[in-house]
């Protein structure tokens, strides 16, 4: 079989996700590394997706609480990584679902299940991330058209997709994304000649942040909140 074709068949993902996996190195089989989506698959051969056996039971999925500080790497010689915080048995085999900056807190979701956090990062998923903003300067109401139209951010070829901001009063306020790039919430307010004073993530999807967890907890997701990831 085909290895796209059989990535798509166990993960539930399309061929055209699951060829993305592979041209990401994210997938081994018989333990080598394999980007060629058309590469034969047999049945002997054990499948790989971020090191984890394809179709093996027993994904684990976490929502932590990111305090300031902390990395969202999975190992960092100077500062603690969010895997640090998990008390946890292997938990080199886990990775995070959309990273956060040092100084950024609130909802990191942490899993084993590569073809789940793909459908949580991938642009084209449109999974939306809510973030609690607080900028220098007030925030001007002729924002909330500047970035549902989308901004060119520096070194970018395309604008931002469209984006909710909702006025919470002054220089408070929430972001809806439905992308992920490299420093946006921080990159959008630098556009419009502002600067992100404190930054914390609530939801990711239908995944709220929960209010019973302090800085540095975390709690195994329910079934509910794991299937609603689709
Ligand atoms: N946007 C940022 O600028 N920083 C984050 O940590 C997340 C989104």
């Amino acid at each position: 079989m085909r290895l796209d074709k059989l990535v798509s068949h166990v993960t539930g993902l399309t061929r055209k996700e699951a060829r993305a996996l592979i041209k990401d190195g994210r997938i081994r089989a018989g333990g080598a590394l394999v980007r060629d989506a058309a590469f034969h698959v047999t049945p002997d051969v054990a499948v790989t997706l971020d090191g984890e056996p394809l179709g093996d039971a027993g994904p684990r999925y976490f929502m932590l609480h990111k305090p300031q500080g902390v990395i969202s790497a999975t190992h960092d010689g100077e500062h603690m990584t969010v895997l640090n915080l998990l008390d946890e048995p292997h938990v080199e085999k886990l990775h995070i679902a959309g990273r956060l900056d040092i100084d950024t807190t609130g909802l990191v979701l942490i899993t084993d299940d590569g073809a789940w956090s793909h459908r949580i990062t991938h642009p084209g998923r449109g999974c939306r991330k809510v973030y609690r903003v607080w900028v220098e300067r007030d925030i001007d109401p002729a924002l909330i058209d500047v970035f549902a139209k989308g901004v060119m951010l520096h070194n970018e070829k395309h604008p931002t997709l469209p984006a909710e901001l909702v006025l919470l009063g002054g220089n408070e306020c929430l972001l809806v994304l439905q992308e992920g790039r490299h420093h946006q919430v921080k990159r959008m307010f630098a556009s419009v000649d502002n600067r992100v004073t404190r930054l914390h993530r609530e939801r990711i999807g239908d995944i709220v942040l929960d209010p019973e967890l302090e800085p540095g907890e975390y709690r195994p997701l329910t079934p509910e909140e794991i299937a609603s990831v689709r």
